[in-house]
């Protein structure tokens, strides 16, 4: 074993796991105004726009909320529904309300989408394995290590509609983002059949 894993082996118990200290308590009190939108469970609402965020990771979910907050997500003139989640995440007061809230979020289950679109699974599973899978994992349940989200539990529609935003600027873009910009890089290497297929297999993968 390389000195340096083994030395980090020795520290990993030492170091503070992310939201520790988040109170999920108050984090289910804060969660109260979101429901409108994201539901009871944080499975979404179709009509509105409103992605499902029960199932993310903490760190995720900090980071779109800070995101948010900072103007660095949901700022462009383009992004309405960006700018609608904007102002909510202005109502959370400060990092430990984000904390909070996160902590609550990332502890309900990821849901189980209705299908809305059809596509070639196969074709999908091959696709999403070659350009999507090293970062989103590869049963589609993200991987905080590399900053990418969880997508099976996501609707297929808001999946699309981000891969989009991506591509054209109208998230990623904010000099602060990084981990958008790394995302707007692959939004760009999949063209509308594929990113059908792609979604068409995700939809598949949350059945199982
Ligand atoms: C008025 C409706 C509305 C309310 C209320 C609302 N949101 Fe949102 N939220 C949205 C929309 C719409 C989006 C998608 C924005 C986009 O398209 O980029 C979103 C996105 C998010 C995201 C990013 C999800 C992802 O997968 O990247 C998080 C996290 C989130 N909301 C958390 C919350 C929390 C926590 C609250 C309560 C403090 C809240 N929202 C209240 C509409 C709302
Ligand atoms: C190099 C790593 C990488 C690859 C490869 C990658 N992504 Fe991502 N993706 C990310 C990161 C990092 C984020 C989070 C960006 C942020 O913080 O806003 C992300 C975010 C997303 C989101 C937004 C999810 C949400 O909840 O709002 C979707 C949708 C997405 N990716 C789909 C895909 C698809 C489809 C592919 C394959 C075509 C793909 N990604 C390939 C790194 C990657």
């Amino acid at each position: 074993m390389p000195p340096g894993l083994r030395l980090f082996l020795l520290l990993a118990p030492l170091i503070p796991a992310a939201g520790a200290g988040a109170d999920i308590a108050s984090g289910e009190a804060l969660y109260a105004p979101c429901i409108a939108c994201h539901g009871a469970n944080g499975e979404g609402n179709a009509d509105l726009a409103s992605p499902a965020i029960a199932g993310q990771s903490e760190d995720y979910l900090v980071r779109q909320l800070k995101n948010f907050k900072r103007g660095i997500r949901g700022a462009s003139p383009d992004d309405q529904s960006g700018a609608l989640m904007r102002s909510m995440a202005a109502t959370l007061a400060d990092d430990a309300a984000i904390a909070d809230v996160a902590a609550f979020v990332a502890s309900l289950d990821a849901p189980v989408p209705e299908a809305t679109l059809s596509g070639d699974v196969e074709n999908g599973a091959k696709l999403y394995v070659s350009r999507c899978g090293a970062c989103h994992a590869g049963k589609g349940e993200g991987n905080d290590a590399l900053y990418a989200p969880r997508l099976v539990g996501l609707r297929d529609s808001y999946i699309v509609r981000q891969v989009r935003s991506f591509r054209t600027g109208t998230r990623g873009a904010h000099a602060d983002d990084r981990y958008g910009r790394q995302m707007a890089i692959m939004a760009k290497v999949v063209t509308d059949k594929e990113l059908n297929d792609i979604v068409a297999f995700l939809n598949e993968l949350a059945k199982q």
